[in-house]
């Protein structure tokens, strides 16, 4: 669909849905009190740090899901790829309480990572397992009732990727065929359209991409990253 020349956009108001915003859509995976694996999609999940390396993930507080990270502190987040949709949907819409066996039912194998032990889905190239950092509800988002969901901040403890993922120091999302999701709708991600730009100065540019694509740098960055910016596009 193409936009309409901007004379005739007349604008509206609606009311507020937070799901307007497309994100990605990935695989929770946590364990209960007995060793049970579950995994459930979920998708009201953003970044919300690079240093150090935290997500944040809206739970519903009813969700098991939610039940044992709060018991753990822990969970896992995996991106799953285009062609595992069904089992997305289907982990997503059965609950572990009912069907205990809905991981395998999915069609879903997990394994444990090698320096947390935490389970992680084995088909999703990538798997951040996340210490439990925050918890933000009705109290700290100062709200009058209990809100939807929680927010669960996670900080990134160990990271495991496919090895056909890796580039010489990157991995290459590029080529992904991660899934996003808007308002209920599945969608693939489409084509590429360029690279951040940064800055118009080369080198800047190369040494910024390199900071935030590598595999091999200090994450805590060039002197330039704490430095306060003179250039409306820089750091992000
Ligand atoms: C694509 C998709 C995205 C979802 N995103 C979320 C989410 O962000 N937060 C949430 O609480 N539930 C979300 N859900 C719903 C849970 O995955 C679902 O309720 C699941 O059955 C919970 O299982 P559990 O009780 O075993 O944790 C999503 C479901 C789907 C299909």
């Amino acid at each position: 669909m193409t936009r309409t020349e901007p004379e005739t956009r007349e604008r509206v108001s609606v009311p507020p849905n937070a799901f307007y915003v497309p994100s990605p859509v990935i695989l929770l995976s946590t364990v209960d009190e007995d060793g049970g694996v579950d995994v459930s999609a979920m998708s009201a999940v953003g970044v919300v740090c690079l240093e150090p390396a935290v997500i944040a993930v809206g739970i519903k507080p009813r969700r098991r899901t939610y039940r044992n990270i709060r018991r753990s502190g822990t969970f896992v987040v995996n991106l799953p790829l285009e062609d595992e949709l069904h089992a997305v949907d289907y982990t997503g819409t059965r609950k572990y309480r009912h069907e205990p066996d809905k991981v395998a039912a999915a069609g879903l194998e997990t394994a444990l990572l090698p320096e947390t032990g935490l389970p992680y889905v084995t088909s999703c190239p990538v798997a951040m397992a996340c210490e439990l950092v925050g918890n933000l509800g009705r109290t700290e988002l100062g709200l009058d009732g209990p809100p939807s969901h929680q927010v669960v901040l996670g900080r990134i403890t160990e990271c495991t990727v496919e090895r056909q993922w890796l580039a010489d120091d990157e991995l290459r999302l590029e080529d992904m065929p991660v899934l996003l999701y808007l308002n209920r709708v599945y969608a693939a991600r489409g084509r590429n359209l360029g690279t951040q730009r940064f800055t118009d100065d080369p080198e800047v540019m190369a040494e910024k991409l390199r900071y935030y694509r590598s595999l091999t740098l200090d994450r805590k960055g060039p002197e330039w990253i704490s430095r306060p910016s003179t250039d409306s596009s820089t750091d992000s």
